[in-house]
């Protein structure tokens, strides 16, 4: 059976798109692209070891946020995706794209908690006596979309944020990729 195309949208680090691309890619799904807002990324060289294409749109170079959205939505259509994956995309997107792609996104908090870029920071210093990470649909809200799946650690008395970072990522690394997967499966059994 031919493989699902999912689109990964990613801004940074890239581990999450690494994690995926060794995970899945040619196994589970078809990576079609990696498309990043920003040309210095670190994930880019990841996901080009892979083998994997990398499309760069910087948004630096457009003039509006309209402009910079029709030209990513245009982008991410040329690869047909089943599934987008938003992982570490840093970037707030306008209706004409969130209403037109179907999408999941990563986040570390327990959502509704904590939405926005600052999400690790606050819930760390927050009273919550847990930490933790959301896969969510995309929708026009930021980080407001219906969540899907979450993953909950308890704070240790000793917890730095570097340590409490290190378990967002391991459990990201974990959720993101397995809830790709039930989605996918998900969809092809309603076929
Ligand atoms: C992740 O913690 C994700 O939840 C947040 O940005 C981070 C991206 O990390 N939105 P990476 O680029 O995948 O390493």
């Amino acid at each position: 059976m031919k493989h699902k195309n999912i689109v990964i949208l990613f801004s940074g680090e890239g581990s999450n798109l690494l994690n995926i691309i060794e995970k899945l890619h040619q196994k589970e799904c078809h990576v079609a692209a990696a498309i990043t807002n920003r040309p210095l990324a670190k994930g880019i060289e990841k996901a080009q070891q892979h083998q994997v294409k990398v499309e760069v749109i910087d948004h630096k170079a457009y003039d509006s946020r309209d402009a910079f959205d029709a030209q990513l939505l245009e982008t991410i259509n040329c690869h047909n995706p089943d599934l987008v994956v938003m992982a570490g995309f840093m970037r707030i997107l306008t209706p004409l794209v969130t209403n037109n792609i179907r999408a999941i996104n990563i986040h570390p908090s327990l959502l509704p908690l904590f939405k926005g870029g600052n999400a690790i920071v606050e819930s760390f210093e927050s009273s919550e006596e847990q930490g933790g990470i959301s896969v969510h649909w995309v929708s026009s809200e930021l980080d407001g979309g219906e969540v899907i799946a979450q993953r909950a650690f308890e704070k240790e008395a000793n917890e730095t944020l570097e340590s409490f970072t290190i378990k967002i990522q391991k459990l990201e690394h974990e959720l993101l990729p397995e809830t790709i997967v039930k989605i996918l499966k998900r969809d092809a059994s309603s076929q």
